[in-house]
């Protein structure tokens, strides 16, 4: 009828637990959720967390209950869909053949090249603006883990990056799923903070939306998530043609905040 999970996060009390509570659409409204909560809260105390996070989709109950109850909206994530058969072939040919002066593409399928490596890493840390991305360092070692990690379950990592002498300055992400089809999930896009305002972006994209076309004529759809307050790449993702499919938002609660379980 109901239920409550809280994720363990990895070790170390300093990052926010993670609760996600489902009541049956029956059975709302009589105070379950609210209790499923305060058990979730004794379960946050008692593994040292002191704050909580929950996953909602916009204009749902799930906003209200969790605004009653203390949370507040930390962050909004866009999900964004790419329908490629909406999409030009001339535009992608426009936006490749303006290619920015001074930069070259390069690309692979699966683990870093190594020649690559060092440059992904100082790349990826251009993601930091972010917080989600906050407190986890990346080297070489850590980016073969990640695309390791993809292959392992089968599906394969595109890369596409914007290279200015040895020095990756963007660089572009997309999981592609095993058998080539379907829909795909964009990965990391970023550009190095020095070389931004120089249209890399969707330069990266528009060489990854070739590629895929060529290699994977199979992949219909891209998606991806964007943060509502990152108005450059939901700029570059608008004009490429990603249209919003659904958004979802991030809220968060002081532990001490939340109701004590009346056990
Ligand atoms: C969100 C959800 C868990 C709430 O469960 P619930 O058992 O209906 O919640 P409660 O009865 O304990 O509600 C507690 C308070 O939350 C608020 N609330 C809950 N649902 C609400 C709604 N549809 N509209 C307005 N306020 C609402 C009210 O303040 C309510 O108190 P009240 O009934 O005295 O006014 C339930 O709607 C659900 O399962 N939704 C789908 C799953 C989901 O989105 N989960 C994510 C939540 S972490």
């Amino acid at each position: 009828m109901a239920k409550a999970k809280t994720a363990k996060a990895a070790p170390g009390a300093d990052r926010p637990g993670e609760v996600d509570i489902q009541v049956r659409p029956g059975y709302r409204r009589r105070g379950l959720g609210a209790r499923l909560l305060a058990a979730a809260a004794e379960g946050l105390r008692a593994d040292g967390r002191s704050s909580v996070i929950a996953q909602v989709l916009a204009g749902t109950p799930a906003v209200p209950f969790l605004e009653s109850h203390g949370f507040e909206c930390v962050l909004t994530l866009r999900g964004m869909l790419l329908r490629l058969d909406d999409v030009p072939a001339e535009r992608v040919a426009r936006l490749l053949a303006a290619a920015p002066a001074g930069y070259r593409l390069a690309r692979w399928r699966g683990v870093v090249p190594d020649e690559h490596a060092d440059a992904l890493a100082r790349a990826k840390h251009a993601m930091a603006d972010f917080a989600e991305y906050e407190g986890t360092p990346w080297d070489a070692h850590r980016v073969r883990e990640m695309a390791e990690i993809v292959a392992k379950r089968g599906d394969d990592l595109y890369t596409v990056a914007a290279l200015s002498g040895g020095v990756i300055a963007g660089f572009t992400e997309v999981v592609v799923p095993a058998g080539c089809a379907g829909r795909a999930a964009q990965y990391d896009t970023a550009v190095l903070p020095e070389h931004r305002g120089r249209r890399l972006g969707i330069w990266v994209k528009a060489a990854m939306l070739r590629w895929l076309g060529e290699e994977c004529p199979g992949v219909r759809e891209i998606e991806t998530d964007n943060s509502g307050d990152n108005a450059h790449m939901l700029a570059v993702n608008e004009e490429l043609g990603f249209r919003l499919e659904r958004e979802s938002l991030e809220y968060q609660a002081a532990v001490s905040d939340l109701p004590a379980s009346g056990r």
